[in-house]
């Protein structure tokens, strides 16, 4: 079975279906995709193919609006509440694994699903290792997937190509004196786009950012908190705590129009919305004229047809940057603090005169 189950935002079940059956093809494998509205999860049948293929040429990062993904072994319905486990060990043959997911999709049925999966990992788990079949270092993670108590999906991921977190979410903390809930967009963005190894060269203290779209200052709170000189970028209103750190200087100019004085701006980050691909080639003029080093951004999507939008953005950007002698990174995702957006990361990797 060549069958991949992936997980997403409901209400973007069509958008993933898109985008995996075009990435699939550009590495010339074919298949189509069941689609239900507002599951939280699409099936991706590629059975053609040799079983796992995708994940040897895709990687989950590259998936924009993917949370996790898995290759399906097995579909069991009508389970017997008396015992849910024996069926899920004679489905699951002799396969061997280190890891165990119990998931549900991200969806008010599914949370009612929480208590029940927590309950029953123990149980599985006890069942599992017995059998032989739970064990250390394989670097494969089972995953049952519930759609309800009695019908589960079984699969597995491999550790180095599927998210670490359970049902590919990332949960963070608001803290407390942030000013807006924002702010976590742009630090579980930190968190996915920027390897913890690197946090101190990259958002160590004392670099400088500008923040597009500031007010009341989510985002640019995340760059005083790393100690960071922030340039925020706004007509409305900052919030006063921030201002009182003496790490920021609040500009009412347009986002559209703004550039740094000086020529030591390490961070462009820009929460504007604004039409995606307006914004998309602002981004890419800041690189292109070595304005910002790295830059973090949203593109509001539209409601329909947003893999093609975002595909329209990269074209937008690729173009901008084409003729000059620079080389970067391009990568977006649908993070989970993301809505109606995405996150996107642009990087300049190779860089002339100065930064
Ligand atoms: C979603 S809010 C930003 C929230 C902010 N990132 C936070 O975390 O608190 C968008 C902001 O973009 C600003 N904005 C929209 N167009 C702009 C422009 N052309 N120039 C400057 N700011 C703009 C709006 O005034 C608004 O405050």
């Amino acid at each position: 079975m060549s069958v991949y189950f992936l997980y997403c935002r409901p209400g973007f079940e069509k958008d993933l279906a898109a985008e995996i059956q075009h990435k699939a093809a550009e590495k010339e494998i074919y298949g189509y995709c069941r689609v239900k509205d507002n599951a939280g999860f699409i099936e991706f049948d590629a059975t053609e193919h040799e079983p796992g293929l995708l994940f040897k040429v895709l990687k989950l990062d590259d998936v924009i609006f993917a949370r996790q993904w898995f290759r399906q072994v097995a579909e069991l319905g009508d389970l017997d509440e008396g015992d849910r486990i024996t069926p899920i060990i004679q489905a699951l043959e002799n396969e061997i694994f280190t890891d165990i997911s119990i998931d549900y999709p991200d969806t008010n049925d599914g949370k009612a699903l929480a208590k029940f999966a927590k309950k029953f990992t123990l149980p599985l788990s006890k069942a599992l290792e017995k059998r032989g079949l739970l064990k250390k270092n394989t670097k494969r993670r089972l995953h049952l997937f519930m759609q309800s108590s009695d019908c589960i999906y079984l699969g597995f991921s491999v550790f180095s190509n599927a998210s670490r977190h359970h049902l590919g979410i990332h949960r963070l903390k608001s803290p407390k004196d942030a000013p807006s809930r924002s702010t976590l967009k742009l630090e579980e963005a930190f968190h996915h786009f920027i390897p913890k190894e690197e946090w101190d060269t990259r958002l160590g203290s004392g670099l400088h950012g500008v923040d597009l779209g500031a007010s009341p200052g989510g985002w640019t709170y995340q760059l005083v908190q790393r100690s960071m000189f922030v340039a925020a970028i706004d007509n409305g209103p900052m919030d006063t705590r921030l201002m009182e750190t003496g790490q920021v200087r609040h500009y009412q100019e347009d986002g559209f129009v703004f550039r740094p004085r000086r020529g030591n701006n390490y961070w462009l980050i820009c929460d504007m919305v604004e039409k995606p691909t307006r914004v998309a080639k602002l981004m890419a003029q800041w690189l292109a004229d070595g304005d910002c080093k790295e830059a973090m951004f949203n593109l509001k999507l539209p409601m329909k047809q947003r893999f093609n939008s975002v595909l329209e953005c990269f074209d937008v950007i690729e173009n901008e940057l084409a003729e000059l002698d620079i080389r970067y990174s391009l990568k977006a995702k649908h993070l989970y603090h993301d809505r109606e957006e995405i996150t996107v990361h642009l990087y300049c990797t190779k860089r002339y005169d100065g930064l």
